[in-house]
């Protein structure tokens, strides 16, 4: 076993990729295809009184306008949040164009549909649309407008606070952050008078079938979903957006096929983002530097219509031990799109908040960060009152704290130099929840010598080709140019969200068990026959392998094209089951140098070391590049990514990439990614856990607390920007 898991593999995909040859959603071109582009909203708050259509229909090209009374009937989806095959989630559950009020900037009002894409947008500028116009409510002020609902509750927080001989009270704050994958969101609609085919950009093409069949009144049977590549997502593709029921509408009014493909500027308006989010935190400890208090009250912004729930508290009843806790939550509405989850949704605003609180205790009490974490590991999770499944943080923080070289560090603000720059060393904490989705897969053994593995799971650009071809690979014995990987399609068995950092955990054992049935049913040609299966050969049992044949030659005697085998696995963990027996998570530590010039005030993370604990590393690879490019979204995250809503007619205005600022590679220091490998078994045979968002969880809060302690001034609102830090005693 373990000839082809955990070895260094490159992505199986990726001479596709770098060829051309990969086909992304908006890539794919029918006869007769027809591009739409939106109408989009211009104002934030009110109702449409006309739309005029006159000019746009007559101009070259134009097949039609659509808007409420044209484009036939889109219904309500019913949400099943339960995860696995009849899944059917979304976060902007109002179906587009269902009524004539607006209430957000960018909401499509109306569609246009021409020849060429060019004559699309030019007469969706031509339509033209009047409204009653109110004030519209994007107010950065969060004060809450549901109540606080208690998330988790244990001991006295409020009483163990008052007591306390050390306290910290502060509030953190985070701007609404939008996903900016490079591949735009897109829809290409095939209808055949009684079949939706739908090539999408989607996390999870069992759940948007599952929605779009809802959304327009047909059998799911009657929709197929398919995405062969995505440019990433980031969460923002996990669930359907409006575009892909105006694509599919069109597509049925017209009879030909559509293709709407969003623009960067409506990737800020109406396909999700993380919202606003103000958090309270509270803590409390003894002299010597034992939690007694925590409390975490945030509230986040939502849609007028959708309550979008950030989970702020994912991570925060069992990161410490502490015997009194009381996490609460609260929504504020704004006139904005709906939030959606962005990497690491929940546990990466949390943790920004409270391991930049824990950084300030550990300030108050004149204790070592790292130590103040590690007095304070808690032995069971103290939220659900059961075990971790596994639990390595402690050891993350010891082995980042040695590969860093924090002995070195002198705690005095402003004291560490080097070439005339002022150092800042910070860290924190990380963790991401870990589950195991429902999944379903089949491997196929077939008479030309290759293995196929089918799985209507995605790749986002993380690499599940290549885990999926490596499990069927190993399984099987054969080597990976042997193995074909089927992914993101409807047709086949349904897989698992491209999510959570689940997919992985789900694959494994649907994936290892159909490549076992596949074997059964190899040997099964020969039911007379005492044989064996070894790496690709069938021979009599007991026997080398070498005295057998290849199955490709046992398929041809057997006059038999292909033998498969179906395998699946149930879910479990925080995500799959309601009452999990162990409490599953990954864990991890940062460490952060930044560099401060306070002569030209710049400041620039200079070196980040990295210790993740996520059970077995299937690929070494992919799971180092995952880190690191999470790791690369928190340097963002801290320093850049903030969107900005104009006060005055609600419309995101930073809603391109050179005003929105992502962490681009002058902005990114080389890396170290270390992982510490305890198999965790109990959310399948292999251990693998999953990676992705947890590289995110902690980062900003390492940094800002590396800032501090270069510059201090302790930054409680992301981004850092230059002018906080003026300041700078
Ligand atoms: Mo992640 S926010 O589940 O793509």
């Amino acid at each position: 076993m373990m000839s082809v898991i955990g070895k260094e593999q490159p992505r199986v995909d990726g001479p596709l990729k770098v060829s051309g040859k990969a086909m992304y959603t908006s890539d794919h071109h029918f006869p007769g295809m027809v591009y739409a582009v939106p109408v989009c909203s211009t104002i934030a708050n009110g109702e449409i009184q006309t739309i005029d259509t006159r000019v746009a229909e007559n101009m070259p090209g134009v097949r039609a306008i659509f808007q409420r009374r044209n484009i036939g009937k889109l219904f309500r989806a019913e949400v099943n949040h339960e995860f696995g095959a009849d899944m059917s989630r979304l976060d902007e559950r109002r179906p587009p164009l269902e009524d004539d009020v607006v209430r957000y900037s960018g909401q499509y009002v109306a569609l246009a549909v021409a020849d060429t894409f060019a004559q699309a947008m030019a007469a969706a500028d031509a339509v033209k649309v009047t409204y009653r116009e109110h004030e519209p409510n994007v107010d950065e002020r969060l004060a809450p407008e549901t109540s606080q609902k208690v998330e988790s509750e244990r001991g006295d927080a409020e009483k163990a606070f008052t007591e306390a001989e050390i306290q910290v009270d502060q509030t953190y704050d985070l701007p609404p952050e939008t996903h900016n994958p490079i591949e735009l969101h897109a829809s290409v609609a095939v209808w055949d008078g009684s079949s939706f085919t739908l090539y999408e950009t989607s996390q999870g093409v069992v759940n948007h079938r599952n929605v779009l069949a809802q959304m327009l009144g047909v059998p799911k049977e009657n929709v197929r979903v398919i995405t062969k590549f995505l440019g990433s997502g980031f969460g923002g593709k996990l669930w359907p957006w409006t575009q892909s029921a105006l694509a599919a509408a069109a597509a049925r009014q017209l009879g030909r096929p559509v293709k709407l493909v969003v623009s960067r500027r409506m990737m800020f308006q109406s396909v999700g983002h993380r919202p606003r989010i103000q958090q309270r935190i509270r803590l409390s400890a003894t002299r010597d530097g034992k939690l007694t208090s925590l409390r975490q009250d945030w509230v986040n912004h939502t849609s007028i219509l959708d309550d979008y729930k950030e989970n702020c508290g994912e991570a925060t009843a069992h990161m410490y031990s502490v015997p009194n806790l009381r996490i609460t939550s609260a929504l504020a509405r704004r006139n904005v799109g709906t939030p959606t989850p962005m990497r690491g949704p929940g546990a990466v605003p949390g943790l920004w908040a409270t391991e930049s609180a824990m950084d300030e205790l550990a300030l108050k009490l004149g204790m070592d960060p790292v130590e103040l974490r590690l007095a304070n590991e808690p032995r069971i999770d103290e939220g659900l009152k059961i075990p971790f499944s596994s639990r390595h943080l402690k050891e993350c923080l010891s082995t980042g704290a040695e590969r860093f070289g924090w002995s070195r560090r002198n705690p005095r603000v402003g004291s560490m130099k080097r070439d005339g720059l002022t150092l800042g060393w910070g860290m924190a904490g990380c963790s991401w929840q870990a589950a195991r989705f429902p999944c379903a897969a089949t491997v196929e053994l077939r008479d030309d010598g290759t293995a196929r593995v089918s799985c209507a799971t995605q790749d986002i650009g993380t690499g599940s080709y290549t885990i999926v071809a490596q499990l069927a690979g190993e399984r099987l014995g054969l080597p990976l140019d042997k193995v074909e990987a089927l992914l993101g399609d409807t047709r086949l068995p349904p897989g698992p969200l491209s999510g959570g950092s689940g997919a992985t955990a789900a694959v494994v054992p649907a994936v290892l068990e159909a490549a076992g049935k596949a074997i059964d049913s190899l040997l099964a040609l020969a039911p007379n026959a005492d044989l064996q299966y070894t790496s690709g050969r069938v021979h009599a049992k007991g026997e080398p392998a070498s005295s057998g044949i290849a199955f490709e030659d046992f398929l041809r005697m057997r006059k038999v094209r292909a033998v498969s085998g179906i395998g699946s696995s149930e879910g479990s963990g925080a995500f799959g089951t309601a009452k999990p027996t162990f409490s599953s998570h990954s864990f991890g530590a940062h460490f952060v140098e930044v560099t401060w010039q306070p002569e030209i005030a710049r400041l620039r993370v200079s070196r980040v070391v990295t210790v993740i604990d996520a059970g077995r590393i299937l690929n070494p690879l992919a799971g180092r590049n995952q880190i690191e490019g999470a790791v690369v979204m928190g340097i963002g995250m801290s320093l850049f990514e903030e969107t900005s809503y104009d006060p005055r007619n609600g419309a995101p205005i930073n809603s391109n990439l050179a005003d929105y600022i992502v962490a681009a590679n002058a902005d990114v220091p080389s890396l170290e990614v270390y992982f510490v490998e305890y198999p965790d078994t109990n959310l399948n045979e292999l251990g693998a856990r999953g990676i992705g968002e947890i590289g995110l969880a902690g980062t900003a809060a390492a940094i800002a607390n590396a800032v501090y302690h270069a510059t201090g001034v302790r930054v409680r609102e992301l981004p850092i920007k230059i002018e906080n830090l003026l300041a700078s005693p």
